[in-house]
């Protein structure tokens, strides 16, 4: 990276700090700091641009669609819009944007934009946080956020087909597992992803088995 490509990342960093310090959906500034972490991990193995992986890393969450009546385009304008003011040259920010509006998981059918290299990378590493223990963590916040019940028996998962829907789905959290986070693992674009990824996919099986193995107790007093 360049000086003036670092001291742009510096300020991201310092941006996303001041307008995630009150954050408690799951969409923290520590996620943001630990896809920051593990995009950087994957370039390590994986090659790519690391200034485009860690704007893209920051950035990527600046105005999370489903927090903004599903507007897709809340986000990337907000993060062109920002580097515009650090005038980064215009074809790094529209392909930084083109990955941020592409980034998030969208429901289980619906197809996926393709991206660059840096793109997939920053994917993986969002994913990834939505994996393993710290996934879990954030699935029952992100529940909890949004009043959903833990857990509802007679409520089977859907395999949604747009995004919309997707948003709008009020299921209970044992089900988001079945929708995304049990889909992940399959869907990794990097090998080295791949590999951390089958690990926290162990871990998510395990929580599962565990949670159904105290729920029948439930099951026998209804
Ligand atoms: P990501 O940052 O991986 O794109 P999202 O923006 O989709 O994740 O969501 C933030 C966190 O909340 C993730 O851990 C995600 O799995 C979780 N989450 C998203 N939708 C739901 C839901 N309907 N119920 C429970 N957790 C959810
Ligand atoms: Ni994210």
């Amino acid at each position: 990276m360049t000086n003036e490509e670092k001291s742009w990342v510096e300020l991201t960093h310092k941006l996303i700090l001041e307008k995630f310090k009150n954050e408690s959906s799951g969409h923290d500034f520590w996620h943001v700091v630990r896809v920051v972490g593990l995009a950087q991990h994957l370039h390590e193995k994986e090659g790519g641009d690391l200034f485009m992986i860690l704007m893209t890393a920051w950035l990527h969450d600046i105005a999370d669609w489903k927090f903004h009546q599903g507007d897709l385009h809340k986000g990337p304008a907000e993060a062109h819009r920002w580097m515009s003011d650090l005038a980064i040259p215009e074809n790094q920010i529209d392909a930084i944007c083109h990955t941020i509006k592409n980034l998030s998981y969208k429901g289980a059918q619906v197809q996926q934009e393709t991206l660059s290299l840096e793109g997939k990378i920053v994917q993986d590493a969002d994913r990834l946080d939505a994996m393993g223990a710290i996934g879990i963590a954030r699935t029952f916040a992100y529940g909890g956020h949004v009043g959903s019940a833990m857990y509802e028996p007679s409520r089977m998962p859907t395999l949604h087909h747009d995004a919309q829907a997707y948003v709008q789905d009020r299921s209970h959290t044992i089900n988001h597992f079945y929708e995304k986070l049990l889909l992940l693992k399959d869907r990794m674009h990097t090998a080295t992803a791949r590999q951390l990824a089958e690990v926290r996919h162990q871990r998510l099986q395990t929580f599962l088995q565990n949670f159904m193995e105290e729920w029948v107790f439930a099951v026998a007093t209804a």
